[in-house]
């Protein structure tokens, strides 16, 4: 991959959000290959045994819940082989049971491809135990004590699972995706991130380059949803009430497309449902962000968290009919996790209540209060893994578990 460096960077104590960074070439070869002379400076090649190094320390994740399995079959064949594949599924087990289709459709594509695949249930009572072992609880529903629907509630876990394989790093795919060329990309852009930075608390999140629509019989690539550019406006104002400058330097606020290192993953606390991806700015900036009087440590001061945003080439494709009060459910999560950080300005707080009074007076069924779950440093990993040593997921884990230990 050929890949811009970031032209602008805002610092906001120990956080680097660097700027939009444009893919100029998806291959770009080998390391021995050579170039020609007037590769501009500010132009990164990413020879393919790097972005191979890369990948094969990284889990990718796909968060999935009722999604048509040819779809998911899709985004299974962008992934490369060498990155260890996690799927977490919230689908429904009755009438039909939805997962046991799912899971003969994975297993056999996993024999197909030789590829490592890890495929667990959201509600698996077992891996609800094992949080409970392993001292995490706060993703468990007090009613059933199994974990709890929703996709950071599926993410989270995802986490812990991939913390057990000793993975270095952890991308996030959605499930929905009709074009298997944009996961390769996508999975790239994350090794090109991981490779840029310099830091063991990197974030790498993805600009989608157009949205195709269908207007008027014809094909229109929209840029920016309702959600995306509402969240990034709020969080571009949160920033300039720190720095005293006006910026537009986020783009991703809402990026469902993202990866980090498992430093930075298992550093982070989280949020609920849709709420999880704008939540990691503001929780990156209440850590490192030097914020409110809070001093930070040497080492992060010293490393700094790297945020990197990559504009990806291929155009984004997904399920859009998810139903009244989708968009409103994701616009709300976001301005709920920005206007209740302790460190989120008066006046900025102020207008986003104002705005979720009244997307709570339209879809009320929509709006719900956000949960926060506290970060997984600390757990008990030998008693989860302990806890799921029987499972046939547990497997894959197992052995690279024992490398890892
Ligand atoms: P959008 O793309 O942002 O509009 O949101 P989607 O509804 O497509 O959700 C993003 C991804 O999360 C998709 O792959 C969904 O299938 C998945 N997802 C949604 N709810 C859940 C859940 O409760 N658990 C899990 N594991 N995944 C979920
Ligand atoms: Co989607």
């Amino acid at each position: 991959m050929r890949i811009e460096l970031p032209k602008e960077t805002e610092r906001l104590g120990a956080v680097l959000i660097h700027g939009i960074q444009k893919v100029f070439e998806l291959e770009s070869g080998l390391e021995t290959d050579l170039e020609r002379p007037g590769n501009g400076l500010m132009i990164q090649r990413m020879p393919y045994e790097a972005e191979n190094e890369i990948e094969k320390r990284m889990a990718i994740v796909i968060p999935m819940r009722n999604e048509r399995i040819k779809l998911v079959e899709g985004v299974l064949t962008g992934i490369p082989n060498q990155c260890l594949t996690f799927i977490v599924s919230n689908s429904s087990r009755s009438p039909v049971d939805r997962f046991a289709i799912e899971k003969d459709a994975f297993e056999r594509f996993a024999r197909f491809t030789s590829k490592q695949i890890v495929l667990v249930h959201q509600k698996d009572p077992c891996l609800a135990e094992a949080c409970r072992a392993a001292g995490y609880t706060a993703i468990l529903d007090e009613k059933d004590g199994l974990i709890k629907s929703g996709k950071a509630e599926g993410m989270i876990l995802a986490k812990l699972l991939v913390s057990l394989s000793g993975c270095r790093y952890i991308g996030f795919i959605d499930a929905d995706n009709y074009f298997p060329g944009s996961v390769l990309e996508y999975v790239r852009e994350y090794a090109a991130g991981f490779f840029i930075g310099k830091s063991n608390y990197i974030m790498v999140r993805i600009s989608w380059h157009s949205k195709p629509k269908i207007i008027d019989d014809g094909l229109f690539f929209a840029k920016w949803g309702r959600t995306s550019r509402q969240t990034n406006h709020f969080l571009n104002m949160f920033i300039a009430a720190y720095t005293g400058f006006e910026t537009d330097i986020i783009k991703t606020g809402n990026a469902g497309e993202h990866a980090m290192t498992m430093d930075l993953a298992l550093t982070l606390d989280y949020s609920s449902g849709y709420s999880i991806e704008p939540n990691h700015f503001i929780n990156i900036f209440e850590r490192f962000g030097g914020l409110g009087g809070k001093s930070l440590s040497e080492e992060i001061i010293e490393k700094h968290v790297q945020i990197f945003q990559i504009e990806s080439r291929n155009p984004h494709l997904h399920n859009v009919g998810k139903g009244e009060g989708h968009v409103e459910e994701m616009t709300c999560g976001a301005f709920q996790v920005i206007s209740q950080s302790p460190l989120c300005p008066e006046n900025i707080k102020k207008k986003l209540q104002q705005e979720i009074a009244v997307m709570q007076q339209e879809f009320p069924n929509s709006v719900k209060p956000v949960d926060y779950y506290p970060s997984l440093s600390g757990i008990n990993e030998t008693a989860f893994m302990e806890a799921i040593r029987e499972q046939p997921y547990a497997d894959v884990i197992q052995k690279c578990y024992k490398r890892k230990i």
